[in-house]
């Protein structure tokens, strides 16, 4: 039975790069969810996929301790989560073609022009989890936002390693239909409407 201390993992120092399926101690493919929150579509991620492994950061360390909380209530022994800045994480510390695939559900727009900046999707970063991805692993980026979607697509479309590929795949979706991440359900609740791309590397 995992404990929270067994979930939760640290990040890398300032120089180290890892290779992430070190955090679960065998060689199963990886896949990384950025800004997992509250950990619901990681959560049932890892219950379909036992023989995946999944390694969720977060920035506020309430909700990393809720999430990792949730993980022990379901006896998942195939998720890791980090509080760390994801953006630093990848562009720093990730072995190159580490990663099955890379999840960003609902990333903070930050909606006004002069935070634009502060946004996960700038040039250095994508870069960075372009190289992370294996050949044929997926990036997956979903949001209700339309303004930071159009940033998003502006980015990422011409990258030449990402082939656009449907959002729709049955290995990639929750019973529900779609990733259905806590924002999700929330939004989907409201009427708004959400936002989906997903690529593949080549
Ligand atoms: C709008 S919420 C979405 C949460 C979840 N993905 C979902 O769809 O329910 C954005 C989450 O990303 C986290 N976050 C924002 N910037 C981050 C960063 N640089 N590194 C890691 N997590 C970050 C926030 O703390 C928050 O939990």
């Amino acid at each position: 039975m995992s404990t929270v201390e067994d979930i939760l993992v640290s990040p890398p120092g300032p120089e180290m790069v890892v290779q992430p399926a070190e955090y679960f101690g065998n060689a199963a493919p990886v896949e990384l969810e950025i800004g997992c929150g509250k950990g619901g579509f990681i959560l049932e991620r890892a219950k379909r996929y036992p023989e995946r492994s999944f390694l969720g950061v977060e920035w506020a360390n309430k909700y990393c301790r809720y999430a990792a909380d949730r993980m022990v209530r379901w006896g998942v022994s195939n998720v890791r989560l980090m509080r760390t800045d994801a953006g630093n994480l990848v562009r720093h510390h990730l072995v190159p073609s580490s990663l099955a695939a890379l999840h960003v559900y609902h990333p903070d727009p930050w909606p006004k022009k002069r935070h634009h900046k502060r946004r996960l999707f700038q040039t250095e970063f994508i870069a960075a989890a372009v190289r992370t991805l294996q050949p044929g692993a997926r990036l997956a980026v979903q949001t209700d936002h339309g303004e930071y979607f159009a940033w998003i697509r502006e980015r990422l479309d011409p990258v030449s390693e990402l082939v656009q590929v449907d959002f729709e795949h049955p290995d990639f979706a929750s019973p529900g239909g779609s990733p259905r991440t806590n924002f999700e359900v929330k939004y989907v609740r409201e009427g708004r409407t959400i936002y989906r791309v997903a690529y593949i590397r080549a």
